[in-house]
């Protein structure tokens, strides 16, 4: 296979050798520090198809730059996602949707997966739950006001989870309950979090009962069928396209899938916009500049840092040797920052143009929820320019100590109407 991109490759110095040696991509800590966005610029014009030596995890490839993000993620026959698509502990343990879950499969296998779902995500369907999403945001918006001070990362908790919610088919009545279940269950992508016995032990607790919930929806639904994707994981089953165990699965990848990415873009944008107060008062001014505020913000936040692949074959890149059955994480939230592609790449432009990023994947794998992500930020964004009129830091904002999320564990605010 020729080389993925064009580019020079400034070598890497001895001294930044000895640096890069140090630092283990796979180690959650690593990415605590805003100083991690300085080590990958320096990936992108050094070694932008770097080997992570065994650490925290077995060794794996990281590409970092744009173009090679963009060709590793749509050649899904020589880079395969039938393993496990993140980093992470399943590594070492084994993946349970390895082969079965949408996430988890390539080629036909996964066509029809997504062939399953994707008429619930087209933006006409979507578009029906812009009313009740609106609401949501209002409301959480509103309360934090009374308020005055906050966490914003539980301001924005509802929006996703209800979104996915009602697509689902989950009664209104019960969305209190998926949110507190999948909080538990899965609400922190953050290590420190993670990795507290009593954490794990409440969060196993939460998915039995999460999937104990879906088990029982299904047996519903098998007596009345409705027009929601649960129903559509009964029909599957009864076709044998699905077993029971792989559509609970699916219930559970489409309440995480949509979960902490869209919450902690919100929550992204949010600070991107107290950082820059003149782009927060231009978006109140002119809301013709939603769309292109949406997609800086999946750009400039990547809400999603990375997607993994496994290598099929060998295959030669920027002169480095792949070898079938490594592991190739593809870090977006750095192609989204290469100066290759992006004008000011580190710089947050409400009004950017040109901005083809990879926030949401490409190639078979793109996101699924792609429309409902960016209904959800658009309405988040109008709302939040109509209601709030400036925010300040309660303290300092504390990041994610994670490699698969960018986000914080909390955003204390306090927020002034507008
Ligand atoms: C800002 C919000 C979001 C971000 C940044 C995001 C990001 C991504 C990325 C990077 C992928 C590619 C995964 C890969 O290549 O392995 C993906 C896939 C996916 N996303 Fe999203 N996502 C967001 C919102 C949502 C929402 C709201 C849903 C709704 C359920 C969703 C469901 C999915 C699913 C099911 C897939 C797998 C698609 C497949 O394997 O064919 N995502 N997303």
């Amino acid at each position: 296979m020729p080389e993925l991109s064009s580019g020079a490759i400034v070598p890497v110095s001895r001294s930044a050798r000895a640096v890069l040696d140090h630092i283990d991509l796979a180690d959650p800590q690593f990415f605590a520090d805003p100083g991690h966005h300085r080590v990958f610029r320096y990936l992108r014009d050094h070694d932008p198809v770097h080997w992570n030596p065994d650490g925290v995890e077995p060794g794996f490839w990281s590409v970092t730059r744009y173009e090679d993000c963009l060709a590793v993620q749509k050649d899904g026959v020589t880079f395969s996602s039938a393993g496990t698509n993140t980093l992470g502990q399943q590594r070492w343990t084994g993946d349970e949707g390895s082969g079965r879950m949408l996430t988890h499969t390539d080629g036909p296998r996964h066509t029809e997966l997504r062939q399953l779902v994707n008429r619930a995500f087209t933006p006409r369907a979507i578009a029906k739950l812009e009313p009740y999403l609106r609401s949501i945001i209002r409301q959480s918006l509103d309360e934090a006001l009374e308020q005055g001070e906050c966490d914003f990362v539980d301001t924005v908790a509802l929006l996703p989870v209800a979104s996915i919610a009602a697509l689902l088919g989950v009664p209104r009545e019960d969305w209190t309950l998926l949110l507190r279940l999948t909080t538990a269950a899965f609400g922190s992508a953050d290590q420190d979090v993670q990795t507290s016995p009593s954490a794990r032990a409440s969060a196993a607790q939460a998915h039995a009962q999460l999937l104990l919930y879906c088990q029982e929806l299904m047996n519903q639904r098998r007596r009345n069928p409705c027009d929601d994707i649960v129903t559509r994981l009964v029909e599957a089953q009864d076709t044998g396209l699905l077993d029971e165990e792989d559509a609970m699965l699916f219930f559970d990848l489409l309440l995480l899938g949509g979960n902490e990415t869209t919450r902690h873009g919100a929550v992204g944008a949010l600070l991107a916009l107290m950082e820059d107060p003149e782009q927060w008062q231009r978006l109140r001014e002119d809301r013709t500049l939603l769309t292109t505020a949406v997609g800086e913000v999946l750009r400039y936040v990547s809400p999603s840092k990375h997607v993994l692949r496994r290598a099929e074959r060998d295959v030669e890149l920027h002169g480095r040797q792949i070898k079938a059955g490594q592991d190739v994480a593809i870090w977006h939230f750095s192609a989204n920052r290469d100066a290759r592609v992006f004008s000011d790449a580190d710089t947050f432009d409400i009004a950017r143009e040109h901005n083809p990023h990879l926030a949401l994947g490409s190639g078979p794998h793109y996101c699924l929820g792609a429309s409902l992500a960016g209904m959800e930020l658009r309405l988040f964004l109008d709302e939040l320019s109509e209601r709030v009129g400036s925010a300040t830091l309660v303290e300092p904002p504390a990041r994610l100590a994670s490699t698969v999320i960018s986000g914080f564990k909390t955003l204390r605010v306090r927020l002034l109407p507008s």
